[in-house]
């Protein structure tokens, strides 16, 4: 039980300026669930990538079942047993589930000389895996690009299987998924386990850790920092592992005299997840928006934004009725916004760190159209140095940064921005534990010091409850209750969040 399945030891690996990995190890034995933690930019993608035959290490050594082996690219991985699902998953969204589930490798039927694709043979064979992993609704031949995120995820994981995947790569599986479809998710682990699969499990989120993991390996600066059994560890060592020193205050929220109202909607109305909304946002305040994942807080943020513009109901800003068709107009009176997919609205991942921190600015460091790229570097330094975003310097292309540091990136472009009224959506998902503080810190001293109006999407009740002044809550497309921050429990604001049904399921659950 204690020898290696697999085993990476001393593994460099450079990029251009940065060396991503150092002297770094990493093993992971038969039926375990082995959790990779680390910083944002500490290695843990790069690691994976070496497993799966993405990249190929510039030094070092890994073994499978003791052989030593190389991976020239990710089918050669996978045909030794290692199955990889990303955070973008890569199906086809116009084909099938059991298409994708069998992509490549097919059932065949022989007529004579031809060979076909035994389709029904496929789907029954499809169905049988998910049956396998306790998945019993989902249509095998519906076409992927119509199912959600959690259903995606059940159809990569069976596609694994298919593969006969010996050890199973997740990389945060969880950022995007509903709590239901994690719980989901985690008995399809557990599942996996006991048929003898290793996972390999990445995320920044420490109680899931604790959850489901075995053991745990952590990463700092690309190396290796130990490994533990994570019923001997703690949270508190882990992070002062993973960032060097301890973590004061996870939510360093300072008390703000709340000023004038500076936003205020009334009856906002596109349905159907934006149903007759009304509520305020004061100077200095931060309020909290919580709800489940669909319940229509992202789309009523894109309401105010102007990415959706509103079918009925008033805006106001500091008193005033405003007009808001698109993005642009919103920025022109102050707002700004931290979208929750920031690979599609938050950045231009070919430009530098640079550009994109001032893109939001364009009018404090241009001057007649002519921007100032000195000044545009120094917004982009000090970000830099304010979040820790771990680049070789502000020239760099943003696509090249770990996935936490891209979302960084985005918070800090707007943070330069100086706006009125900042509205973030899931402000601090995928990022680690260190910037995460320095996040929430500087949106506190923000509010607190210059009267800046925050409205928070957060689906993590820990962060809603130590941030806000108030909270609001939405079920779908609706407000369905607001709290004080003396008021608000976990309890209180869990039960609001569900509707009856979730409620009446989560009990039969538990
Ligand atoms: N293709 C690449 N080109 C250049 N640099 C890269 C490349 N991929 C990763 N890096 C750099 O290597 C370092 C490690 O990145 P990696 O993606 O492994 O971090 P991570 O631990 O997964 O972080 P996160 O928690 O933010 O996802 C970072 O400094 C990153 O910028
Ligand atoms: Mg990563």
């Amino acid at each position: 039980m204690t020898t290696a399945l697999l085993d990476l030891q001393a593994i460099d690996k450079h990029f251009p300026g940065v060396r991503a990995l150092k002297d770094a190890r990493f093993d992971v034995r038969q039926g375990e669930v082995h959790a990779l933690i680390g910083e944002n930019g500490a290695g843990k993608s790069t690691m994976i990538k070496i497993v799966s035959g993405v990249y190929q290490p510039d030094a070092g050594e890994i073994r499978l079942d003791g052989e030593q082996v190389h991976f020239a690219n990710p089918r050669e991985a996978q045909q030794a047993g290692i199955a990889t699902i990303y955070q973008e998953l890569g199906l086809y969204p116009e084909l099938t589930v059991a298409e994708n589930i069998f992509m490549g490798h097919a059932p065949i039927r022989k007529h004579g000389f031809f060979r076909a694709v035994d389709w029904e043979r496929m789907e029954s064979e499809a169905e049988d895996l998910l049956a396998e992993l306790n998945i019993h609704n989902l249509d095998v031949g519906a076409k992927v690009g119509t199912l959600n995120v959690g259903n995606r995820q059940r159809v990569e994981i069976a596609k694994a299987l298919s593969l006969d995947a010996r050890i199973l790569i997740m990389d945060e599986p969880t950022a995007a998924l509903t709590e239901s479809d994690v719980e989901q998710l985690f008995s399809i682990v557990r599942l996996l386990r006991e048929r003898g699969v290793s996972i390999i499990y990445i995320s920044h989120r420490l109680n899931e850790v604790f959850e489901l993991a075995d053991r745990v390996t952590v990463l700092r600066d690309g190396e290796y920092i130990g490994t533990h059994d994570v019923k001997d560890t703690s949270e508190g060592e882990l992070i002062s592992m993973m960032v060097g020193r301890t973590i004061e205050n996870l939510f360093p929220k300072q008390d703000a005299d709340i000023g004038e109202v500076v936003l205020e909607v009334r009856d906002l109305h596109r349905p159907p997840l934006t149903q007759n909304i009304s509520f305020s946002v004061r100077a200095g305040e931060i309020v909290g928006l919580a709800g489940l994942v669909g319940s229509g807080r992202s789309e009523t943020a894109q309401v105010i934004f102007g990415v959706l513009p509103a079918e009925s109901g008033a805006i106001l800003l500091n008193g005033e009725a405003v007009t808001i068709q698109r993005p642009s107009e919103a920025v022109e009176h102050g707002i700004g916004y931290v979208p929750e997919d920031r690979g599609h609205q938050g950045l231009v991942r070919e430009m530098t760190i640079r550009e994109n921190t001032t893109m939001a600015v364009l009018d404090s460091v241009s001057k007649n159209t002519f921007i100032n790229r000195a000044k545009e570097r120094l917004l982009a330094s000090r970000s830099i140095k304010q979040l820790s975003i771990r680049a070789t310097g502000s020239e760099q292309i943003v696509n090249k940064l770990s996935g936490g540091n891209q979302q960084k990136v985005v918070v800090s472009k707007w943070l330069a921005s100086n706006p009125k009224l900042l509205i973030m959506d899931e402000p601090t998902r995928g990022v680690d534990v260190g910037a995460k503080s320095e996040i929430h810190r500087l949106m506190s001293q923000l509010a607190a010091e210059e009267g800046l109006a925050i409205l928070m999407i957060s689906s993590e009740l820990p962060e809603v409850l130590g941030m806000s002044d108030r909270i609001l809550v939405m079920r779908e497309g609706r407000l369905v209750a607001e709290f004080s921050r003396a008021e608000a429990t976990q309890e209180v604001v869990a039960h609001a969040m569900m509707s009856e049904e979730v409620r009446q399921a989560a009990g039969a659950l538990a």
